[in-house]
């Protein structure tokens, strides 16, 4: 079984469909890691109440974000980690990372990009007044939401729809989707035949 971590800044409600997958046997991987970059976050709590070790740290505390994604390196090491999913992690990838790892990375975000890629996408997608929006999960590169799409997923936007009451619908669907893109990024083999 392969071990993947999840890197998550917030709620981490995203982490505990993966966790929930991986405990029902849906998502064929044991999720061995939950790397946190806001030491109070809820994610953690969510690790520790399923018992999986957590390497929350300060980004203030370290020099640079090369020092930070140092130490996140080693811990992906010593767990021996070969996938990673972004949740809700409020931080692009560095090179240190990233080239690590390219290929092995992927994200969801909460629109259809390339609409409304960086923060604020629910908000961004209210204002513009779109009649859906949606969820996409793509690989990791060095852009903010930019890699390549695995899989995209639609809401639609109602009249009378608030930031609150489309996030919770956009929630929804990515705890549905985003597990089985993981399993599914996982276990189908690549043109060459191997796996991710
Ligand atoms: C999700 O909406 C995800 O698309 C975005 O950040 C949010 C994280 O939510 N990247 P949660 O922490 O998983 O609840």
């Amino acid at each position: 079984m392969k071990n993947i971590a999840v890197f998550a800044s917030g709620s981490g409600s995203n982490f505990q469909a993966i966790v929930d997958a991986s405990e029902s046997g849906s998502l064929e991987a044991k999720v061995s890691l939950l790397v946190c970059d806001r030491p109070g976050a809820k994610a953690i709590e969510r690790a520790e109440k399923h018992g999986i070790p957590t390497f929350a740290f300060s980004p203030k505390e370290y020099p640079d974000k090369e020092a930070f994604e140092t130490e996140i390196l080693n811990k992906l090491e010593e767990a021996e980690v070969e996938f990673i999913a972004l949740a809700g992690y409020m931080r692009l990838i560095g090179p240190m990372l990233l080239s690590r790892f390219e290929g092995k990375m992927v994200n969801i975000h909460p629109s259809l990009l390339p609409a409304f890629p960086g923060k604020d996408a629910i908000g961004q997608a209210l204002e513009a007044g779109v009649p859906e929006t949606g969820v996409t999960v793509h690989f990791v590169d060095n852009g903010m939401d930019t890699g390549p799409i695995v899989e995209q997923a639609t809401v639609q936007v109602d009249e009378n729809d608030t930031v609150e009451i489309l996030q919770q619908k956009i929630h929804k669907i990515e705890h549905e989707l985003y597990p089985k893109v993981i399993q599914d990024v996982l276990h189908t083999p690549t043109e060459k035949g191997e796996f991710v």
